[in-house]
């Protein structure tokens, strides 16, 4: 599982003999930089993995010519190659003749975009397609296309379940392990240019030189690959390393020692990104601890790095015990307000849902309500709520879902908001927080590495299908044969809508177990503080199910603009999949599908322990295409899945039936 997608296993006989004439060649740019070889490299290993030949590199147009054309060249014209519309990063592929000579021209204004195309001609030929008639376009609507690491300085990664932190800081900057440019390789065939080395819950210890020059040794490492190195910021370094009494951000001196310490990283690493922060949510510092708006802090910040180029992803994950009486209110009503108030290099960066990476949640109320601001979308690529490595559930499907909604603001869907529509050139972006470790196979299962997968092509390109990101994954994993890439992408699709069957139907949401969030615990009601309980968030009892966000309840509906609002308020017009999220109802209450509520719920934890049994055959059906190693290894994780649908079910079930004292409807499984 070590070369995740880019594996460049040999195509099918006829279809290599086919490529093989047509790739014969590659003509890099004149005068070509880093990255337009890294690029060249790569479609010599690419190639020599799917066709056993490399192509040589000329300098002379022959037949079969990868012709590598950057802005400003003659022959892109000749080639019927437009590069207007593509910005920076994108590029054309398309089949021409130069000269009368059969070439591929890659065109595309930067190297990095020649890069970027690069990897779409491997990526097309990695799911047997022909090339004779080749003509496509491709650029990111996002600028930031980002990951978070939640890595912490020992080596441990917090809700990371696959093996330790990929960043040795104990050896660099000495030793540069070449495992880094393989991520970067796998970071930039999907599109993803940067990358936030540690924890939001971050120590500010990365911020000394000691720790720079380890930072400025893997941002060495990623340049060549287009990807920018970004560190979490903790709020309170001037304090902890820079021997100050106070941060507070209306202080000059607490202002000049940011300045300070973005010099000195600027230094080091002049392409350095900007800073990721998490203020004044779960314990950690920031500008409320001196009466300040996150507005102030993040401003403060962002004039530090603003000569520099850099920019601030600053948190709206706000999390405190301010609004207990619903969690799911606090980050509209901490930065609603601040709506325009924040620097042009500053990026406000929300999570897809108010609460916290759920199996579902409705989209995040912020997005289309902050118009004058710049939104970020984060979202999780770790499994912390999913089931972790073991359990299949392809995020695919939840990104697209959370992409495509209609916020119902003039903006529009969420993926409009977050590409900044109607806003100028302004910042935009995507985080995932990675679920990368240094496990042989970096995600902990074959099945997670779809996740990363799929992460970066929507973080590039928001309307592709979830579903043929799934195809794609499936055919460069394992085969490109359509026997192999059906039953997987099957997998794929029905995998995350199992999750939710068996563990959160119908709306619910945080039944995980206490801290580890690995496990059921519905039942668990007397932690310290009342949002931590699962039972805060259910509110069964003997009459009915669900937490009341309407007007009756804590009127959370109201931060959405007025016709989704109006659609969440009603339970009428609340899809089945989201009702318990905003209503508390009756356990006889009729669901869309004339069911009772009592009896879909029942009904959907049966199907999500089903659903878990259909992955299984499925995957039987793929043996003869899959490598006996990565094919055992998720046949047994499918085993685990099984075996903790069925937990997750029982457990439920017989949980919310000791609260209803409803008897089980006829025909669901009884509790093992
Ligand atoms: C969740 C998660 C924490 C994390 C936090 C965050 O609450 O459990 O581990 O620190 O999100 O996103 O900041």
């Amino acid at each position: 599982g070590f070369r995740l997608w880019l594996r460049y296993a040999p195509l099918a006989e006829a279809e290599a003999a086919a490529i093989r004439p047509a790739l014969t060649a590659i003509m890099l740019p004149p005068e070509p930089g880093p990255v337009a070889a890294v690029a060249a490299a790569e479609l010599e290993r690419g190639l020599a993995g799917m066709v056993g030949r490399a192509p040589i590199r000329t300098t002379r147009l022959q037949a079969g010519t990868i012709l590598m054309l950057r802005e400003g060249d003659p022959r892109l014209r000749e080639a019927g190659v437009d590069l207007r519309g593509l910005g920076d990063e994108g590029f054309v592929l398309r089949s021409a003749s130069v000269g009368s000579v059969p070439v591929t021209v890659i065109g595309a204004r930067t190297e990095q975009g020649l890069l970027y195309g690069s990897f779409g001609l491997l990526r097309h030929l990695g799911q047997g397609r022909a090339i004779d008639v080749l003509d496509l376009r491709s650029a990111p609507k996002v600028r930031l296309r980002v990951l978070n690491h939640w890595d912490n300085l020992d080596g441990h990664v917090e809700r990371g379940y696959a093996g330790d932190s990929l960043w040795d800081w104990w050896l660099l900057p000495d030793w540069r392990d070449p495992r880094l440019t393989d991520y970067a390789r796998a970071n930039a065939s999907i599109g993803i240019n940067g990358t936030v080395l540690n924890n939001v819950n971050a120590s500010a210890e990365i911020l000394t030189p000691r720790y720079l020059e380890k930072v400025a040794a893997i941002a060495d490492m990623l340049r060549p690959y287009g990807i920018k190195v970004y560190l979490s910021a903790r709020f309170s370094a001037p304090i902890e390393i820079g021997g100050l009494q106070s941060a507070d951000p209306v202080d000059p001196a607490v202002g000049r020692w940011w300045a300070q310490t973005a010099n000195r990283i600027y230094a080091r690493i002049p392409d350095f990104g900007g800073f990721l922060v998490k203020a004044n949510s779960e314990g950690q510092p920031g500008p409320g601890d001196y009466g300040r708006s996150h507005a102030e802090g993040a401003n403060m910040l962002a004039r530090a790095l603003a000569p520099h180029g850099g920019v601030v992803m600053w948190r709206a994950f706000v999390y405190s015990e301010t609004d207990a009486a619903d969690r799911a209110k606090q980050a509209y009503a901490e930065f609603q307000p601040l709506d325009g108030r924040f620097d042009d290099n500053v990026i406000v960066q929300v999570k897809n849902g108010a609460i916290d990476f759920q199996p579902r949640e409705p989209f995040h109320p912020l997005f289309g309500a902050m118009p004058q601001t710049p939104l970020m979308l984060e979202l999780q690529i770790t499994k912390e709520y999913l089931g972790f490595a073991t359990h299949i559930a392809y995020l695919g499907t939840l990104f697209e879902e959370v992409l495509d909604t209609d916020t119902g603001h003039p903006a529009g869907t969420v993926a409009d908001v977050v590409a900044g529509s109607g806003q100028g050139d302004r910042l935009t972006g995507i985080a995932g927080v990675a679920n990368i470790g240094d496990d042989r196979d970096w995600s902990g299962s074959t099945f997670n590495q779809a996740n990363w997968y799929a992460f970066g092509r929507l973080a590039w390109d928001a309307a592709l299908p979830a579903d043929e990101i799934a195809r794609e994954w499936a055919a460069q994993t394992f085969s490109p044969r359509a026997e192999a890439i059906a039953p997987v992408t099957d997998i794929l699709m029905m995998s995350r809508e199992a999750v939710v069957d068996y563990m959160t139907p119908l709306g619910l949401a945080h039944l995980m177990a206490t801290d580890h969030h690995y496990g059921p615990g519905p039942w668990v009601g007397d932690l310290a503080r009342p949002e931590w309980n699962p039972t805060y968030y259910h509110r069964a009892d003997r009459e009915g199910i669900g937490f009341d966000r309407s007007v009756t309840g804590s009127n959370a509906v109201s931060q959405y603009a007025p016709a989704v609002a109006r659609r969440f308020g009603d339970p009428a017009t609340t899809p089945d999949n989201l009702l318990l999220w905003f209503h508390h109802l009756p356990w006889d209450h009729r669901l869309s599908t004339g069911e009772t509520l009592w009896a879909g719920l029942i009904a959907r934890y049966d199907r999500g322990v089903a659903r878990v049994a259909e992955m299984d055959r499925l995957w039987s059906r793929t043996r003869p295409f899959v490598d006996a190693e990565r094919h055992a290894k998720t046949a047994t994780f499918l085993d685990i899945q099984a075996n903790e649908a069925r937990w997750w079910r029982d457990a439920s079930v017989a949980y919310f039936q000791s609260v209803s004292e409803l008897p089980l409807p006829p025909g669901a499984a009884p509790p093992a």
